[in-house]
């Protein structure tokens, strides 16, 4: 896209930052906030690149105020965040813990006072100990938990919060946490995966009509992945064809009335999950928006050697890079007009996009030019499909601020505002001075 030519966006579009709890709040230990998987999975060696934790990331806990004024000098009329189940439920059920309630309300309010529509995220991974020694998500009462727990929120904030998010990536949150080990609670069992997979979808499903009761609109926001075969040998495509089914339908099928995907269903043989009768219908309440998380595509090879699913990813250096992913924007316009293809869902919300690139900081600007072409790229790929009828309501950059990064702690930055993590200083990046005239064009 040529530097001036701005892709045109219908005038109640949504332009927003992402954040999540954990990786920015900090204030771990504060007015009752009870222990989260993830405090206790940074406290072990080892579990986190640089050895780091959320202990104090970007104390937002306490400068929520300035970040509010952050996102009112970028012109945004909306913002994603996520609430910490612990803050508001410290032993995962029963007590309330009023304070941690009055953070978020307090955030609210000012968001609103500066006319930015709150987003909010109910599960964005920081789990209450206390439900993960009884298994955590493997667990069916976890998901009743979940419904207590939103009901608490609710009660509170759906006078005010009209846009909820059920779940952040439960893709992610199900296999990194519980297959592969990487994130908490560093798990590494497929039955028990797969088990998780489904009692999360069953809590999003049980949550949705208290949400439409109590607030407003609700959607989820799973991490899609287009696959693209690395060939034309067959073994190729059926793995491109499995990735799909394990990280994309296999979360959009059932939110979608389908049930799980018969191939998948087949493949994982032995080890699918327990079903009780009336959870897909559960599961396929009618959400309001589907959000898409969109980093990436995968390109996807066989490998029958490898565990489940059995795909090997083909990295080429010759494609453009951030310091942790191919950049694909196409793969944005892709996945918006696959789901208008092949789904029903009312409308769509970017609820993630974003990068980490090499930044330089001169004097007191941070130059981030591979960021700012991302953005611009992939916002040209989210106008395209606009244009071919998608309907997408909005986009959320991830993120408003460099941030605890899970396993990669600090070493890879996000934000489109530097932060110090010395003095805890915020600084826009050009990247931000960027998204700013962007949306003031459009606005
Ligand atoms: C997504 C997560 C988000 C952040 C970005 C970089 O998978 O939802 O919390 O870590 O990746």
């Amino acid at each position: 896209m040529p530097e001036q030519s701005q892709p045109d966006f219908p005038a109640d579009f949504r332009w927003g930052a992402a954040t999540s709890s954990y990786q920015i709040e900090g204030a771990v230990r504060e007015d009752g906030r009870g222990e989260s998987i993830w405090d206790r999975f940074t406290a072990a060696p080892r579990t986190v690149e640089d050895d780091s934790t959320g202990a104090v990331a970007c104390d937002h806990y306490h400068r929520y105020a300035e970040d509010v004024e952050l996102m009112r000098w970028l012109g945004l009329n909306a913002y994603r965040f996520s609430i910490a189940w612990p803050r508001v439920l410290p032993q995962g059920k029963g007590e309330v813990n009023p304070a941690g309630l009055d953070f978020y309300e307090r955030l609210v309010d000012a968001l609103l006072e500066a006319g930015i529509t709150p987003f909010a995220t109910l599960y964005h991974w920081d789990l209450p100990q206390a439900l993960q020694e009884k298994g955590g998500w493997s667990n069916r009462d976890t998901a009743y938990a979940f419904v207590e727990y939103a009901d608490a929120t609710l009660r509170r904030l759906g006078d005010r919060v009209a846009h909820w998010i059920t779940h952040n990536e439960p893709w992610v949150a199900a296999f990194l946490g519980h297959y592969f080990g990487l994130h908490a609670p560093g798990w590494r069992d497929l039955n028990a995966t797969l088990q998780v997979t489904h009692h999360m979808l069953l809590s999003h499903g049980l949550a949705v009509p208290l949400i439409h009761e109590a607030a407003g609109q609700v959607g989820i926001a799973p991490n899609l992945v287009p696959g693209h075969a690395a060939s034309e040998d067959p073994a190729d495509i059926a793995a491109a064809r499995r990735h799909d089914g394990y990280t994309n339908r296999w979360f959009l099928d059932p939110l979608a009335g389908r049930g799980y995907p018969q191939d998948m269903w087949e493949y994982y043989g032995a080890v699918v999950p327990r079903i009780e009768p009336g959870d897909m219908e559960t599961i396929a309440a009618p959400i309001d928006f589907l959000g898409i998380n969109y980093y990436n595509r995968r390109v996807a090879a066989d490998n029958s050697q490898g565990k489940p699913p059995q795909v090997r990813t083909v990295e080429d250096a010759q494609r453009p890079r951030t310091l942790d992913r191919e950049i694909y924007p196409r793969g944005l316009y892709e996945v918006l007009m696959r789901l208008q293809r092949e789904y029903d869902f009312p409308a769509f919300y970017v609820t993630e996009n974003g990068a980490a690139v090499p930044e330089t900081i001169e004097n007191e600007t941070v130059r981030d030019p591979l960021r700012r072409q991302f953005l611009q790229d992939h916002l040209a790929q989210a106008a395209k499909s606009i244009s071919e009828g998608a309907p997408l309501r909005g986009y959320f950059v991830w993120s408003l601020l460099d941030n605890f990064e899970w396993a990669l702690g600090y070493t890879l930055r996000y934000g489109i505002m530097r932060v110090d993590y010395s003095t805890l200083a915020r600084t826009p990046k050009d990247s931000a001075h960027w998204y700013r005239s962007f949306i003031a064009a459009q606005t």
